[in-house]
Parts: structure tokens; C-alpha cells; sequence
């Protein structure tokens, strides 16, 4: 990871999954969007909404992610980047999609978007596409406190985190033919406007 300028440059494998971390209203569909093709993203809205005709019905979480797990398997066997668009803020979330990836072989690239509570508190009161209040914002903050200190540790090839609205705003993804090297969890996150490079093992 560089930082250039205002620019912030992470490096990604050109055949990985790419996991987004983060609350809601932190900005994933956002953040997938703007980088990546949109075949290549599976959003577990669109899969609600695939089964059951509505992306807000939480009751069909289960039947979405097993859809969604699915595709993961079928695409990643192809050798095809996946971005997994979920908040993916518990860890029973991480794991399943990690042992996917895991069969397969698939590099995993983990990017938690950490935008500050009360910035998301204020989207989530704005839209009008989802019902969810102010406490949903403050329970997905509990899951993600825990998964900042997890993450490390869980299996994940690479862990970006972005922090803050403005340097989330200011990255962009440089795809790479290297592949990611085994020698334990390579760390790599950017806080502010410090840039730590650090190898745990
Ligand atoms: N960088 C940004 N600057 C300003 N507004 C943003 C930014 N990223 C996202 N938003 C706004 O915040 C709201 C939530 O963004 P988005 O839908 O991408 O979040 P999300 O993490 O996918 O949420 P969810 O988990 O509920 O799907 C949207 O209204 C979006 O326009
Ligand atoms: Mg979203």
C-alpha cells in the first residue's frame, strides 16, 4: 500500500476475493461500485431481493447467502475476482466465505471501510431506501470493534483498513500479477494519515 499525494494505492491480486468490511452506511456498495466491474460484486442485498422480492427482508439472510455462497464457489473455481458486498461484521460471516475461498485456493484480500459512527448514524437517517435507525448503526459498530481486533488472525491473505470517509473517498486499487506471498498475515493498514507496513510473523 503507498501513499501518493492525497492518493492512497492498494494493491490487490488480479484473481482474489475481496472482502468489504463495514457497517451499514460505511459505504461498500459505494466503495464496489466505483472499483469493480459489477459482475464482479455479489451484494447480499441483490440476493434478498433474488429470493424473496425485497433487499431489506433480513428473514431471508439465510437463503441469500447460501445463493450467494454458491455463485462465490462457482466463480472463484473459475478464476475470477469476487467482491463480496456484505457488511460481513461477524466472524461466522468471514469464515464461511474464507473456506470458500480456501478449497479453491483463491487469495483473500480483506478492506474494512472504518468511517466514524456518527457519519454513518447520518446516512442511515437520510436514506430512504432502508429502514434501519441509529441502533442497528450502534450494533454493527460492536461487531465491527470486535472484528478490528480479530481480523489479523483469521486467515485473510491481506487486511486494508481504510479510515475515514476522506482517504476511503481517495483510494484507488492498482491490480497486480504477483501473487500474494504465504509468509503468514502480511499486514498492511492505513490509519489516518499514517501509513504502517508490518510484517507479524
Ligand atoms: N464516500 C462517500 N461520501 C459521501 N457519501 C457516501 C460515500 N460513500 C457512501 N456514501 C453514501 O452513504 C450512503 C450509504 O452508502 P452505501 O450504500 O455504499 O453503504 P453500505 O456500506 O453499502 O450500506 P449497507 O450495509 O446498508 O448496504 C449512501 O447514501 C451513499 O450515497
Ligand atoms: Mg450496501
Amino acid at each position: 500500500m503507498k501513499t501518493r499525494g492525497q492518493e492512497t494505492i492498494l494493491k490487490l491480486p488480479k484473481f482474489c476475493l475481496v472482502t468489504l468490511i463495514g457497517v451499514t452506511g460505511s459505504g461498500k456498495t459505494t466503495f464496489a461500485r466505483k472499483h469493480f466491474h459489477p459482475l464482479e460484486i455479489l451484494t447480499s442485498d441483490s440476493f434478498r431481493a433474488v429470493v424473496s422480492n425485497d433487499e431489506n427482508s433480513m428473514e431471508a439472510s439465510q437463503d441469500a447467502f447460501e445463493v450467494l455462497h454458491l455463485i462465490l464457489q462457482k466463480r472463484l473455481s473459475r478464476n475470477l475476482l469476487t467482491v463480496i458486498d456484505a457488511t460481513s461484521i461477524q466472524s461466522f460471516a468471514r469464515r464461511k466465505i474464507l473456506d470458500i475461498a480456501g478449497e479453491i485456493g483463491a487469495p483473500t484480500v480483506a478492506i474494512i471501510l472504518n468511517v466514524p459512527e456518527k457519519t454513518c448514524i447520518e446516512r442511515t437517517l437520510q436514506r430512504t431506501d432502508r429502514p434501519f435507525g441509529a441502533k442497528v448503526v450502534r450494533e454493527h459498530f460492536e461487531f465491527l470493534r470486535q472484528t478490528l481486533t480479530s481480523i489479523y488472525t483469521e486467515g485473510f491473505d491481506l487486511v486494508y483498513i481504510l479510515e475515514g470517509v476522506e482517504i476511503i473517498s481517495n483510494t484507488r486499487l492498482d491490480f497486480v500479477d504477483e501473487p500474494i506471498e504465504h509468509q503468514g498475515d502480511v499486514r498492511r493498514e492505513l490509519r489516518g494519515d499514517i501509513k504502517e507496513i508490518d510484517t507479524r510473523y
